[in-house]
């Protein structure tokens, strides 16, 4: 998708300009909105997003005239929501609980029973819309957050725009029908599309044609929480805002990198999900690719939503993708033992809840520095790192007791603890050239004395600005599933996942196969081992 830009043509002698109007918000402030949520009983909308809004509120984040419409297919007391929505708060909020904060938020929170498959709970829905815009003075403007199982997708997409695409109820700046819940041309409409985002490149490619019919690109936020942490961002701050990292951050120099996300929990009350997920999906195909994307991405040309995603898209479009044999070699899937026994999970299950990938990204910077990508559940520790590990220095000076010298790596942790860290060697104090690796390091909460706003907060934050560059663009999905097709085809008919225990780093096989490399796994809690 091309950058959006407007030619204007005001200069001295009819002289014309290129004016970038990439598609992010004019100002940080929410204008007056209802923010309906789909499968408003969910684990989802209790855990994250009432946490979230319940934050930006007392932020003074939002607007005064805000409401949030929770659907969902059961009948519910209105009181009953609020007060589950209200348990989940004092447990999941970042900031510490206020009542009033709450009372003031909980009064603007309705509920709306319905069904996700039909036109009439649809019609009714927009009638209370109208009554709550009535009383509320929320003046029109809506967001539609689709946090329902993957199932329900579809339906909800299909009855938010049906019934009046062809009545001439108007059409959106780029010729997209108007739907039945749009509104006229003054207001904004947007939908916020939670994951798992189709499960192959086929279901991704039909899903965001479906929303494409109803709603313009600029109008559709599909989630990826990781865009939304912090220390994510900062990947770009810190590669593009730092003039030293340019010329070492290429083949020339950069031996490997190292992509982990760890996760000490098991899959928990989730097995049924899943089991129609796995490692792959739940983890890579999403979050880490937008790592590595971000990771070795060229920079923008504007620190814009499409500037920054036509960046991505390209980086990712040079992945290698693997196919038949070549998965085989590049791949290792595990299996931690105790995972066929979770709750609604099969008894001779094949998924894996571990993967290890070596990939290339056959472009000019990159060509033959391998991206090895590793996530697991039940592992030793919670960590996300990125570790960029250079080539090593010549030895000749240094070389008295053999070379004990150490690759420089920065580790860009993203969580928890955020931080970054750089390794390089130094002489150890004394008569003798004795050399030892030390750490340069930068601490998020250290340095800047504040936690970081949770991913959710800031997502929800700029999808009710309408700013677009923390939420993936359809090509960017469809190109990342494109990239795990040749995988997920391959594993269909490749051996059983490897077994590995609870508590541990993943499969021996997994170790085995970056040994092969010559290369080691970074692990968090080792570093200077490494
Ligand atoms: C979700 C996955 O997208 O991310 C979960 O579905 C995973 O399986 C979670 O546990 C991890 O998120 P975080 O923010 O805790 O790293």
């Amino acid at each position: 998708m091309a950058t959006p830009y407007i030619v204007h043509c005001d200069g001295p002698e009819g002289a014309c300009r290129i004016i970038n109007v990439g598609s992010g918000p004019a100002s940080r402030e929410v204008s007056s909105c209802i923010l309906t949520i789909f499968g408003a009983t969910g684990d989802l909308t209790r855990r994250k997003l009432l946490p979230a809004l319940y934050d930006l509120a007392a932020q003074k984040m939002l607007p005064p005239q805000f409401a949030i419409v929770g659907y969902g297919r059961r009948p519910k007391d209105e009181n009953e929501l609020r007060a589950e929505l209200c348990a989940g708060v004092r447990e999941f909020a970042r900031l510490p609980f206020d009542e009033s904060t709450w009372n003031d938020l909980a009064a603007r929170i309705f509920y709306q029973p319905g069904a996700y498959d039909e036109a009439a709970s649809f019609t009714a829905l927009e009638e209370r819309l109208k009554t709550i815009d009535e009383a509320q003075g929320t003046g029109g403007n809506r967001m539609y957050y689709i946090a329902t199982p993957p199932g329900e997708f579809a339906p909800i997409i299909e009855n938010l725009g049906n019934g009046k695409r062809d009545t001439g109820n108007g059409t959106s700046e780029n010729g997209v029908p108007h739907s039945a819940l749009s509104t006229p041309h003054s207001f904004w409409r947007r939908i916020v599309v939670e994951k798992p985002f189709g499960r192959d490149l086929r279901s991704a490619h039909e899903l965001n044609g479906l929303l494409g019919k109803y709603f313009d690109e600029s109008e559709v936020f599909r989630i990826d929480h990781y865009l939304g942490k912090e220390t994510v961002q900062n990947i770009l701050a810190l590669r593009f805002a730092n003039a030293i990292w340019e010329p070492l951050w290429s083949s020339r120099y950069v031996d490997h990198v190292q992509i982990v996300v760890a996760e000490s929990v098991g899959v928990g009350r989730r097995g049924g999900y899943y089991e129609s997920s796995g490692a792959l999906r739940d983890m890579v195909v999403n979050h880490m690719l937008q790592l590595l994307a971000l990771t070795t991405m060229e920079a923008p040309v504007a620190l814009d939503a499409n500037a920054i995603r036509d960046e991505k898209v390209k980086v990712l479009r040079a992945v290698r993708k693997l196919e038949g044999e070549a998965v085989l070699e590049n791949s290792v899937r595990g299996q931690y033992s105790g995972y066929k026994s979770e709750a609604d999970v099969a008894p001779d299950s094949r998924v894996e809840t571990f993967v290890a990938l070596k990939l290339f990204v056959d472009n000019w910077r990159w060509a033959g520095v391998p991206f090895y990508l590793r996530h697991g559940k039940s592992l030793p520790q919670r960590a996300t790192e990125i570790i960029i590990r250079w080539k090593d220095a010549p030895c000749v000076l240094f070389n008295d007791d053999g070379c004990n010298l150490k690759s420089n790596m920065l580790t860009m942790r993203i969580q928890p603890n955020e931080s970054f860290g750089l390794r390089q060697n130094a002489k150890v104090p004394g008569s003798g050239m004795e050399i030892r690796d030390v750490s340069m390091s930068f601490d998020y909460s250290e340095t800047f004395g504040a936690e970081p706003p949770e991913a959710y907060e800031r997502l929800l934050h700029d999808a009710l600005l309408g700013d677009g560059t923390l939420f993936t663009r359809r090509d960017e999905t469809e190109v990342a599933w494109d990239i795990a097709g040749g995988i997920l085809d391959a594993w269909k008919t490749a051996p059983e996942p490897f077994a590995y225990e609870p508590n541990s780093w993943g499969p021996r096989e997994a170790d085995e196969f970056i040994n092969r490399d010559a290369r080691r796994w970074h692990q968090p809690e080792k570093d200077a081992e490494l």
